[in-house]
């Protein structure tokens, strides 16, 4: 076994997630997979996207990696206890809406939790609610904001925030509930100018960190190797300039 990790997302959505694990495990080796050809999953079915996550993970645990990352929440909500219960020789590690922080800092101002359709409807993401409860919490389900950020089409996502947000642009916090958001991090905090912006990225790296240092692997180089469903070669494109920006 290497030190290395495994990370997937429907997309390029998992750069948010990849660019805190390079900060805080930078001698690890890294193979990202971008599920391109299945992008989006928020509007597919529970059964569908359960489906194309053990596809996902079956060729992560194919290149030799202990450990995963579940880059995407949608995919988490959907599908993590089914992969914990199939494969217990993996580590997983998922990605869950910031709602927690939001309850501990400040959980009687106005909040908003931007996720997948499937996200908000799964039990685990409706337990998390339950759990921490949020006094002014509204949700909104945003069905083909993950496209727009995708295609890196900026006109596309402005003209999206008026469309959809516009009554919302008062709150007082932002939960990121998907992790192609926090890639347009910027143009959400110009947006709701008011707000705290709320991604639990770096959470999730420095989970990762303490999972691996407790498998006491011998250190890699760090590399990082991309990889897509779609094989389309402007997809690795997007994700360097994700990654770079
Ligand atoms: N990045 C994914 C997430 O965190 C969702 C985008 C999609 O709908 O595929 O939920």
């Amino acid at each position: 076994m290497k030190y290395q990790i495994g990370i997937f997302d429907s997309g390029i959505g998992g750069v948010s997630v990849l660019k805190e694990l390079i900060k805080v495990i930078p001698d690890s080796n890294i193979f990202y997979l971008s599920d391109s050809k299945n992008c989006p999953y928020g509007d597919k079915s529970k059964e569908v996207v359960t489906e194309i996550v053990f596809q996902n993970v079956e060729f992560l645990r194919s290149l030799g990696c202990p450990l995963i990352v579940i880059a995407c929440n949608t995919a988490t909500a959907t599908a993590i206890n089914q992969l914990r219960k199939t494969y217990p020789d993996t580590i997983f590690i998922g990605t869950e809406p910031a709602i927690k922080m939001v309850y501990d800092s400040c959980s009687d101002k106005e909040s908003l939790l931007l996720a997948t359709k499937l996200t908000l409807d799964c039990e685990r993401v409706q337990g998390l609610m339950q759990k921490y409860p949020i006094s002014h919490l509204k949700t909104y389900a945003c069905s083909g904001l993950a496209d727009l950020i995708e295609e890196k089409n900026q006109q596309g996502i402005q003209e999206y925030f008026q469309q959809h947000f516009t009554p919302y642009q008062q709150v007082d916090s932002v939960i990121l509930g998907c992790t192609h958001y926090p890639l347009i991090k910027k143009e959400l905090q110009n947006f709701f100018s008011h707000a705290t912006i709320f991604d639990g990225s770096l959470g999730i790296a420095k989970e990762t960190k303490r999972k691996l240092e407790l498998l006491n692997l011998p250190k890699q180089e760090g590399t990082i190797t991309f990889f897509d469903t779609s094989k389309e070669k402007k997809k690795e494109e997007i994700f360097k300039f994700y990654l770079q920006s």
